[in-house]
């Protein structure tokens, strides 16, 4: 369902200066959007006029369907329903306390008073800011006043959240946690538009890219259908994602086993072939030419890697007692994931879990569950990039706990379900306490 677009946009600011020219862009529900381009390309201005701040001298943008009127009615529902987080906080947060600037806009809408305290109390914890609610907002961090400026379009309900480089001005572990709760938001059918400058963030995250230079659309499609075209980004003055870089160079390399070009780490070691020679200590006696008993070396070849090697044959033994080993390798020893639907959450049970020794690693994903699994001082080992990260640790034999609720859940094992599925690799995922159905993979 298209919730906004434009129609051949062009706005040129009070002093001569044209911005935006025949920009036609569609925002649809649930999307995750990238708009990348170098500064100066008209970025910032094209998600002022996406939300009736700025009106257009040409082209029109259409909401629901119907074009915007720039009277105060119409301004109102856009307004409501499509939330900009500027790239300076400080240009958005104004109120004396974390509080009132969030309940500033539902405060605007005339909603009454107990609704707007339960819905920013509810939208503090969501972002994981009620214990700093009355603080003001000045004294606070740069992820944390971001997290203020997201809270006070999310307290909106809007349907759409755009943010302008919301990442740029955070630190790594604060973008991480930005980006994993505009992942999460997306998860509950937002749609979420990005401005940025960064490739790799937008190949791998995007669902939909539109590339700004120069004040026009000068390319639109899927993550792999824009970076496919290295003209295109040649134009646009921009390089390759090093993901797809990294790819190229194992594809040259003849070291790629599937033409499918990845967009995550574990779709990259996904795509390696595995050598089928390696160097291995032989004990005296061994010839060449000599099978290998597996049993003898699984302690060292599990170093190496945790896929099993069958048709070991020795082709070289070296002066230092090293051998050169051509080996077959099979899948074996991949992990499990298995899930705790922090919806239903008892500690006692989770104790349990933990101190069974089944589990190499422990993750949680999501605000929420992430303060849950806090305040009850379990330590995760995982927090950001929770899922691509268990996938890579189970593809080393190793078991993963993943704590999530709020949703989450079925979204998690889809995404490792997808992996599977692409892959060929059965990583075992169950969902350990859900509430109704049983647990899937
Ligand atoms: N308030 C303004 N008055 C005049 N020109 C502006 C104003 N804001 C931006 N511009 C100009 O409009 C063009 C697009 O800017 P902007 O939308 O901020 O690009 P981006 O966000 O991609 O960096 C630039 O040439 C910029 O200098
Ligand atoms: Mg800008």
């Amino acid at each position: 369902m298209t919730i906004l677009e434009t129609t051949d946009l062009k706005y040129t600011y009070p002093d001569g200066t044209l911005a935006i020219e025949d920009v036609s862009i569609s925002i649809e529900k649930g999307k995750k959007i990238a708009l990348v381009g170098p500064n100066g390309s008209g970025k910032s201005t094209l998600f002022l006029l996406l939300n009736g701040t700025l009106k257009p001298q040409e082209g029109e943008i259409i909401f629901h369907g119907k074009p915007l009127l720039y009277e105060k009615a119409s301004l109102r529902d856009v307004r409501k329903s499509v939330g900009i987080v500027f790239q300076n906080s400080d240009d958005q947060i104004f109120a004396p306390t974390v509080y009132q600037d969030v309940a500033f806009g539902p405060i605007n809408l005339e909603m009454p008073e107990e609704e707007v305290a339960a819905k920013v109390n509810e939208t503090l914890e969501y972002v994981g800011l009620l214990e700093l609610k009355d603080k003001p907002p000045h004294h606070l961090s740069g992820g944390q006043k971001k997290k203020v400026a997201i809270a006070g379009v999310v307290v909106m309900e809007p349907e759409v959240i755009i943010l302008d480089e919301p990442l740029t001005s955070l630190d790594p572990v604060g973008a991480d946690e930005i980006l994993d709760l505009l992942n999460e938001l997306n998860q509950f059918e937002k749609a979420i538009v990005i401005s940025t400058h960064d490739i790799d963030f937008a190949y791998s995250w995007a669902d939909y890219i539109y590339l700004l230079v120069n004040r026009k659309i000068i390319g639109s499609g899927t993550p792999e259908e824009i970076f496919r075209d290295p003209g295109m980004l040649k134009d646009a003055g921009l390089r390759i994602p090093m993901v797809l870089e990294i790819y190229y160079e194992i594809q040259k390399r003849n070291m790629a086993s599937v033409n499918r070009v990845p967009k995550t780490v574990p779709e990259i070691v996904d795509t390696l072939k595995p050598p089928s020679l390696i160097w291995l200590d032989v004990p005296e006696g061994v010839k060449e030419g000599d099978k290998l008993d597996l049993g003898l070396y699984a302690e060292q070849l599990g170093e190496i890697c945790s896929e099993g090697v069958v048709d070991t044959r020795v082709l070289h033994i070296h002066e230092s007692g090293q051998a050169i080993v051509a080996v077959k390798r099979i899948r074996a020893g991949i992990g499990r994931v298995l899930i705790y639907d922090t919806d239903n959450y008892k500690l006692k049970e989770i104790k349990g879990l933990l101190a069974s020794g089944d589990f190499d690693v422990v993750g949680a994903m999501g605000k929420k569950t992430k303060l849950i699994v806090e305040s009850d001082n379990l330590k995760p080992d995982l927090t950001v990039g929770v899922i691509d990260k268990s996938i890579l640790t189970a593809l080393c034999g190793k078991n993963v706990l993943i704590f999530t609720g709020g949703g989450m859940v079925d979204h998690a094992v889809r995404r490792i379900s997808d992996y599977c599925k692409k892959s060929g690799v059965r990583i075992n995922v169950d969902v350990f306490n859900r509430e109704t159905g049983e647990a899937q993979d």
